[in-house]
């Protein structure tokens, strides 16, 4: 089923058993996941995909989970790719689609790393795991581990959206709400774990979630007949997303299945909280520490997130850039979307279409270019943020209105 290979370091290229339970390598670098692409190539097509499950693992080849039996599926992936062509009209892009991930399973795109993860802790017998979350993350950690029946530890910050902590707890996970951000909530994974006899399966400590969210880029390539957009949009907190189909891009190459050509890769943040942005403009390999992190996004509120080296990496390889807008910017953005299309994104989503328009204006893309912003949530998550936006009467006045119209 998988043609799993190796784990590699991806700093200092040192290389691991993959049937082994390993979180950071020693000289602090994320682990990858290899595969033999040779052996890959030549007995897996593109053409088997026509009759591979309707979801993510219809990639299980070049996913690491080596049994089935051990696979934790909740139906993720194979997610809509929309043409929005008024909206895009309308905007200045004519070819602009939308890669849907709020209809996954808990609404957004992290039900693809988690599927993965926790399907590899089945297979590693791990029973007890633990997660820093911004909110999304730890919602589909919860999910996935009820699906699965194992122990999940979820560390939020208290302010995290309503919907992800009323989630965590109906799926039975044990959550704690931390006064910070979600670096807070690593620091304290990082010191209890050991004693507590957790896996850490936050962003990048060990090497399987991106496996899941690579898969982003495996579909959009499918999805456009084996060839790659102009230009993709991701909202970067941690960069995970946006690593992974890069990585997808690379071994889809050495598969045969695409050419060299590449799309611009943009990361999206938010004015509140932009490390890739401010060391991708002083040109930079890594970021430095984001103080007083704030926005309404709360995927985007990752103050130093430990890819960041990776993503940027990929930005500049790709010719691509990275783009901050306000909160505003991005909420105004994600009702025009929503009004005009159908898809309520996330914040998040949200930031990729104000970044769009920025970027159409200064001329760094172009009418014609034909662009995938990745939404990467439902818009249902976020009501506390949307409230904002459309606030409505109290009960009392709406009685007193009634009874002014209607005598009772
Ligand atoms: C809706 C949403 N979009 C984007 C992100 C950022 O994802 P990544 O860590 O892949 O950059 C998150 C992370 O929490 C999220 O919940
Ligand atoms: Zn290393």
């Amino acid at each position: 089923m998988s043609f799993v290979s190796q784990l590699e370091c991806s700093v200092c290229s040192k290389r691991r058993e993959a049937a082994q339970i390993h979180n950071l390598c020693e000289c602090g670098g994320p682990l990858l996941v290899r595969y033999d692409l040779a052996a890959a190539q030549k007995s897996w097509t593109r053409d088997s995909l026509t009759t591979a499950p309707k979801s993510m693992w219809r990639y299980a080849p070049m996913l690491p989970v080596r049994d089935p039996a051990h696979v934790v599926s909740l139906g993720e992936g194979m997610t809509p790719l929309i043409h929005t062509a008024r909206f895009g009209e309308r905007l200045g892009a004519k070819n602009l689609w939308v890669k849907d991930e709020g209809v996954n399973p808990t609404g957004s795109f992290k039900a693809r790393g988690l599927s993965c993860a926790i399907s590899m802790c089945v297979e590693l017998g791990l029973r007890k795991v633990a997660i820093a979350s911004a909110g999304n993350a730890g919602s589909a950690l919860a999910a996935y581990a009820a699906a699965a029946g194992l122990e999940a530890h979820i560390f939020m910050p208290r302010d995290v959206p309503q919907s992800n902590y009323t989630e965590c707890r109906a799926y039975g996970a044990h959550v704690t709400l931390v006064d910070g951000l979600i670096s807070d909530c690593a620091r304290l994974i990082a010191e209890r774990k050991d004693a507590e006899g957790w896996f850490d399966i936050s962003t990048l400590k060990e090497p399987y979630r991106i496996e899941g969210k690579k898969t982003m880029g495996y579909e959009v390539a499918e999805q456009f007949g084996w060839t790659l957009p102009d230009a993709i949009f991701y909202p970067t907190g941690g960069g995970v997303g946006l690593i992974g189909m890069w990585k997808a891009f690379e071994e889809m190459e050495a598969l045969g299945w695409i050419s060299s050509q590449r799309p611009k890769m943009i990361a999206a943040q938010a004015e509140g909280c932009q490390p890739v942005v401010r060391a991708f403009e002083q040109g930079e390999s890594k970021s430095a520490f984001w103080e007083n992190a704030h926005t309404v996004a709360a995927g985007l509120r990752v103050p130093k997130p430990l890819g960041d080296a990776l993503s940027l990496a990929a930005i500049r390889a790709s010719g691509g850039t990275a783009v901050a807008v306000s909160d505003e910017e991005l909420l105004d953005a994600s009702i025009a979307l929503a009004a005009a299309t159908g898809v309520f994104p996330a914040p998040e989503g949200g930031a990729c279409i104000a970044a769009l328009s920025k970027l159409l204006a200064n001329g760094f893309l172009h009418s014609d270019d034909r662009i995938v912003i990745y939404n990467t949530g439902t818009g249902l998550k976020y009501l506390e943020a949307f409230s904002t936006r459309f606030p409505r009467t109290s009960a009392s006045e709406h009685d007193k209105l009634g009874g002014l119209i209607t005598p009772r």
